[in-house]
């Protein structure tokens, strides 16, 4: 049997929405040893930072500020707004999971890829965005760097500009590209419009530079990145040599063995924080 659909024997067993498996560098997808793996234990205890105490959110001097608004996220699947949801606290369990292999290290930049396109990375990205900075240990920026097909600004409901694309092209500075979408701890960085050269880009010094500026002026967050599938372009690999992290998307009934089994190579000598399986058996009927 596949890894994939051992997963998601597991994961209908245990009627998650996802689970994640998998941690280390990238040889093939492989279980975590029992005491690491999904339990209700992870839910209570989550690693302690290095100095882990409350992070002020931040105040906003010149970042734009705007009120996105939860019914509308709640129509679009960003269940995480809720105060109390199954789904919201299948996020808090991959928060808790995700904290767990990074606090540890210090880490705290991590892109979020899949196998093939339509898995659920950026409504993963949102969701876990927003369940990170529920958490009043840390502030939490999501940066849309799909720039061939930039969602980010859609699922929240925010406006699409001024984004990367205006950073690159127009030279607009960092601080009038942020966007604070009125969720406490949460900035936003849009992709600002598609960017057919993305690849280019991503790889060249002045993302290099962006990235380490943003690493430097902002350690009190996490750095989501939202990035394109592994079967469509190089970004997400681009991409991957200056982030801690790479958190993997498969989705039920939709990613199969070979997609697997054709991106795992490429992942080679790569941080995998793990693999969460979207899409799966939960009481809730937008799942299947
Ligand atoms: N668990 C889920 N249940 C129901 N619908 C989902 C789920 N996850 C994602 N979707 C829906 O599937 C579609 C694709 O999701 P999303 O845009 O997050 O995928 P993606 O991997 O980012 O796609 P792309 O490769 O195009 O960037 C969206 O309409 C999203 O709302
Ligand atoms: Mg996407």
């Amino acid at each position: 049997m596949s890894q994939l659909k051992k997963a998601l024997e597991k994961a209908k067993k245990e009627k998650k929405s996802f689970v994640i498996e998998g941690q280390g560098h990238a040889k093939g997808i492989e279980p975590l040893p029992k005491d690491r793996g999904v339990s209700s234990e992870m839910k209570l205890k989550e690693a302690p930072g290095r100095d882990a105490v409350e992070v002020p959110p931040p105040t906003y001097f010149q970042t734009r500020c705007v009120q996105v608004d939860p019914e509308k996220l709640v129509d679009r699947k960003v269940f995480s707004i809720l105060q109390e949801d199954e789904v919201g606290d299948q996020y808090k369990l991959l928060r808790t999971m995700v904290l767990n292999r990074t606090r540890p290290l210090g880490h705290s930049t991590i892109e979020i890829t899949s196998f093939r396109e339509g898995d659920g990375k950026s409504l993963t990205c949102v969701n876990l965005a927003i369940t990170l900075a529920k958490e009043p240990r840390q502030n939490v920026l999501l940066i849309d760097m799909d720039l061939r097909r930039p969602t980010i600004h859609r699922i929240l409901g925010i406006e699409p500009k001024p984004g990367l694309r205006d950073y690159f092209v127009n030279n607009t500075p960092l601080k009038d590209i942020l966007i604070h979408p009125g969720i406490e701890r949460l900035t936003v960085l849009p992709a600002g419009g598609r960017m057919d050269n993305s690849t280019e880009i991503i790889g060249s010094h002045r993302m290099e530079n962006l990235i380490r500026k943003i690493k430097n002026r902002y350690q009190d967050r996490y750095v989501i990145f939202d990035v394109p599938s592994l079967n469509t372009c190089s970004d997400a690999l681009v991409l991957s040599s200056y982030v801690d992290g790479i958190l993997l998307v498969a989705r039920a009934n939709h990613t199969t063995t070979e997609d697997i089994t054709s991106g795992m190579p490429l992942l080679k000598d790569k941080h995998i924080l793990g693999v969460v399986l979207n899409d799966t058996e939960i009481s809730r009927g937008w799942t299947y």
